[in-house]
C-alpha cells in the first residue's frame, strides 16, 4: 500500500508548520502550495524540511510548488491559504479577502485531486469551509475546518496549567463557530474521569473558559506579526491523522449541520467522529438550556457571517 498523499495549500506559518508536523509522524507524503508571487519559497521550505528527515528519523516525502500539477490526486488537501490576523483586527476582517483566496484555491483542488478529502483552515473558519464546500460541490462529510481541536487544546492547555497536572489527563470538548461565541462544555470536560466542577469553583472555570475563548487573539496580542500557527497545525495534523489512519477520533470539528442540532445547513463546531471518509457521523448530544441558548448564538454568528460573505461576494 502506498503512503498518503497529502496536499497543504499555503505556505506560510500555519501550512509550513502543518507539513512538518505531518511529515514529521510519517502520515504521508506532501506537498506544499503557494501563489506564483511566492516565487521558490515553498520549494525551499519544502527542500529544507526533507533535509530534517535523515535527522529526525522520517521517511514521509515533502515537495513545494506553485502550480497543482504536484498536488494531482491528493488524499487530504489542507487549505491554509489566506492572510492572518493582525492586531486589533477580528476573523471577520479577513472575510473579503480570504473568501476570494478560498475560492480560487478550490476551484483548483477540485479539478487535480476531486476525491480528496479537504481541510479547510483559514479564517474566518466557519464561513470559509462552507464556501469551500460550495464550491468543491464535494459531499459535505468530504469537506470539514479546523476549529475545536486547537480551541479545545487552549482549554485544556489551561485546566492543566491551574490544576498543576498532566496535560494528557484533561478531556473537554468545546462547541460552536471558531469565534468569540463559541461555547465549551464545562459538563463534558473532566480531569482523570473527574467532572470538572469537582474540581474547581464555577468562578475561577468561568475565567479560564474566556481565556480559551480569546486564545487566538491572546497570541495575536503577543506576536503582534500575526497569528498562531504551532497549535493550530498540531491539530490540523491530528486531523489528517486520523483520516489516514480512519482512527474514528471523536474530537470537534467544524461540520455540515442540517437537522444536526437544528442548524439548518451550516457549518458549526460539533463533536464528530473522524474517520478515512472523513466526518463519519456527527455525535448529537442533548444540551442543557444554559448550552443551547449560547449555541445558538454561535449558530447565529455564523449564520449573519455566512450571508456577510455571500453578499461581498455576489458584490
Ligand atoms: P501566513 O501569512 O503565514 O501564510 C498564508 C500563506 O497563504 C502565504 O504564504 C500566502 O502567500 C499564501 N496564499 C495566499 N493566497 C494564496 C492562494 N491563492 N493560493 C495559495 N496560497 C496562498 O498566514 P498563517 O499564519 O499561515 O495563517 C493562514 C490562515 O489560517 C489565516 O487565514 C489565519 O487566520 C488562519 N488560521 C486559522 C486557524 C484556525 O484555527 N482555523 C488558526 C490559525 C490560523
Ligand atoms: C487562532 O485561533 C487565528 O484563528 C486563529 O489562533
Amino acid at each position: 500500500m502506498g503512503r498518503a498523499k497529502i496536499t497543504v495549500v499555503g505556505a506560510g506559518n500555519v501550512g509550513a508548520t502543518t507539513a512538518h508536523w505531518c511529515a514529521a509522524a510519517e502520515l504521508g507524503d506532501v506537498v506544499l502550495v503557494d501563489i506564483p508571487q511566492a516565487g521558490d519559497m515553498p520549494k525551499g521550505k519544502a527542500l529544507d524540511l526533507m533535509q530534517s528527515s535523515p535527522i529526525m528519523g522520517f521517511d514521509s516525502e515533502i515537495a513545494g510548488a506553485t502550480d497543482y500539477e504536484p498536488t494531482r490526486d491528493s488524499d487530504v488537501v489542507v487549505i491554509t491559504a489566506g492572510i492572518p490576523r493582525k492586531p486589533g483586527m477580528s476573523r471577520d476582517d479577513l472575510l473579503a479577502t480570504n473568501a476570494k483566496i478560498v475560492t480560487a484555491v478550490t476551484e483548483q483542488v477540485k479539478t487535480t485531486s476531486p476525491n480528496a478529502i479537504l481541510i479547510v483552515v483559514s479564517n474566518p473558519l466557519d464561513a470559509m469551509v462552507q464556501q469551500a464546500q460550495a464550491v468543491s460541490g464535494f459531499p459535505p462529510n468530504r469537506v470539514l475546518g479546523q476549529a475545536g481541536v486547537l480551541d479545545t487544546a487552549r482549554y485544556r492547555t489551561f485546566l492543566a496549567m491551574e490544576l498543576g497536572v498532566s496535560v494528557e489527563d484533561v478531556s473537554a470538548l468545546l462547541m460552536g463557530g471558531h469565534g468569540d461565541t463559541m461555547v465549551p462544555m464545562p459538563t463534558c470536560t473532566s480531569v482523570g474521569g473527574i467532572p470538572i466542577r469537582r474540581l474547581l469553583s464555577e468562578e475561577r472555570l468561568g475565567e479560564i473558559v474566556d481565556r480559551a475563548r480569546k486564545g487566538g487573539a491572546e497570541i495575536v496580542g503577543l506576536l503582534k506579526t500575526g497569528s498562531a500557527y504551532y497549535a493550530p497545525a498540531a491539530a490540523v495534523a491530528q486531523m489528517v491523522e486520523a483520516i489516514v489512519k480512519d482512527k474514528r477520533r471523536l474530537i470537534p470539528c467544524a461540520a455540515y449541520c442540517d437537522s444536526e442540532y437544528n442548524v439548518g445547513g451550516y457549518y458549526v463546531g460539533v463533536p464528530v467522529v473522524l474517520g478515512a471518509n472523513g466526518v463519519e457521523r456527527i455525535v448529537e448530544l442533548e444540551l442543557d438550556e444554559q448550552e443551547s441558548a449560547d449555541f445558538q448564538k454561535s449558530v447565529d454568528a455564523v449564520r449573519d457571517l455566512v450571508a456577510t460573505m455571500n453578499q461581498l461576494m455576489a458584490g
